[in-house]
């Protein structure tokens, strides 16, 4: 039986809710029963993003544009390397324009998104999504710091979103920000969440921002990380995409069920790794019965992601790199319904399929012109814990093939 059966309970409410939302506004850091923040947010990520389309393009241009400022030969920091690209795929379906490279104004905003994930050691991470702990000890539990960057965050959503009402047209939205807007003003119902008064707006652009921002780009750090520590999986890769693509085609998503290893080895390093190692935490909305335990309404309950990933009774060897564990006897991709790095259930990651195209288009065309190793002394591969997990800072060299 997988984890997913084993698990399965409504548990629809977040706990950061009592530190930085008391009043329920938004939806990604919130309790809610009501999911139209969520569905409205799903919609359009599908209709601005045109089904894919645009997320397609617009990553295709910022890996061009990744490529012109690579320095082969040299050796390259990976923290924050693909920031801005992945930031610039998901801003464009948001706000409807896009950062240059360098603008001060992205760093801001990477910036605060980054601070809002980055919560320093395990301790504070269990402590923060522990309402009667953050409120006794907010500051060491890093809720202030955490606030103050959350707010930030809203406010600097809310600035952008009023620029670019000066040349809104109602009912012509150009991007989930106009369309936002008008459901705001066409919402009379003072129950809804679009209500004017609830002002939900910034809460659910920040859960979008700070929910794409660092997990994709941290993720590609890592598999950076994994191919340059083995050269033979990085080599199978290689040979997989050149085959598929060439080397001078362009890589493109329908090319993903033709890439079974570029698949496998992406998912092994987000099981390896355990990502998002606690998932957000949620409370249970109705009393449940999990394996023979009692869990009453309204009990914290954290995912230990990490540990349901690494857990031997599922798969074999889990501490061992193996991306051969995601593929079948005819080499085919294999899906396992024990990762569970997107969270399971209502409270699943709502930017899933977006973050799986960014992973599969990036590494596509990064390993099809480059191969990559670390410069110096391989770092360790614990990483550092937060709400999402970071590799040690290290330096890659990436040489053209
Ligand atoms: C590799 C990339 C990503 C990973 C590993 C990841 C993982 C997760 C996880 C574990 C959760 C919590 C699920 C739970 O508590 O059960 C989550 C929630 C969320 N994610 Fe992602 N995510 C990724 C990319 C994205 C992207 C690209 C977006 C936006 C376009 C996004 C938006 C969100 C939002 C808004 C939530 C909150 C959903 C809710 O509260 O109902 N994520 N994600």
């Amino acid at each position: 039986m997988g984890y997913k059966t084993k698990v399965w309970i409504d548990f629809s409410a977040t706990s950061v809710l009592y530190c930085v939302n008391p009043n329920t506004y938004g939806f990604g850091f919130s309790n809610y029963v009501n999911a139209e923040q969520k569905f409205f947010l799903i919609k359009n990520l599908k209709t601005f993003g045109e089904n894919g389309r645009y997320l397609e393009g617009r990553l295709n241009y910022e890996i061009s544009c990744f490529f012109e400022t690579l320095k082969p030969g040299t050796a390259i920091p990976i923290r924050y390397l693909f920031t801005h690209t992945v930031l610039n795929s998901v801003w464009g379906i948001v706000m409807g324009y896009t950062f240059k490279q360098g603008d001060p104004q992205m760093e801001i905003l990477c910036d605060l998104a980054e601070r809002v994930t980055a919560i320093e050691g395990m301790v504070e991470s269990v402590g923060m999504f522990n309402p009667w702990l953050s409120n006794l000890m907010p500051d060491f539990t890093g809720v202030t710091s955490w606030i103050q960057a959350y707010r930030g965050l809203c406010d600097f959503v809310e600035g952008k979103a009023n620029d670019r009402k000066q040349t809104r047209v109602k009912g012509q939205p150009r991007d989930i920000t106009d369309a936002y807007i008008d459901r705001v003003e066409d919402t009379k119902d003072p129950a809804s969440t679009f209500f004017p008064a609830k002002k939900f707006f910034p809460h659910s652009m920040a859960a979008v921002l700070v929910g794409a921002l660092d997990t994709t780009s941290t993720a590609l750090e890592w598999i950076i990380f994994y191919l340059a520590k083995y050269q033979d999986v990085q080599r199978k890769l290689q040979q997989e995409i050149l085959e598929v693509a060439s080397k001078t085609g362009q890589p493109a998503l329908s090319d993903r069920p033709n890439l079974p290893y570029t698949e496998a080895v992406i998912h092994e390093v987000l099981r390896i790794t355990g990502l998002v190692p606690m998932a957000l935490p949620h409370y249970t909305s109705v009393d449940a019965e999990v394996s023979g335990y009692f869990i009453p309404k309204d009990t914290l309950l954290i995912q230990n992601t990490w540990g349901i990933q690494h857990d031997p009774e599922v798969w074999d060897e889990p501490e061992e790199f193996r991306p051969e564990r995601f593929l079948d006897e005819n080499r085919k991709f294999r899906k396992n319904e024990n990762l569970l790095i997107f969270g399971t259930g209502k409270r699943s990651c709502l930017g899933e399929s977006i973050a799986r195209d960014q992973l599969s288009l990036f590494v596509a065309r990064m390993f099809q012109r480059f191969s990559v190793q670390y410069s110096g002394k391989p770092p360790s591969e614990h990483g550092k814990h937060g709400v999402v997990i970071h590799a040690e800072p290290f330096s890659a060299i990436f040489t053209e093939i």
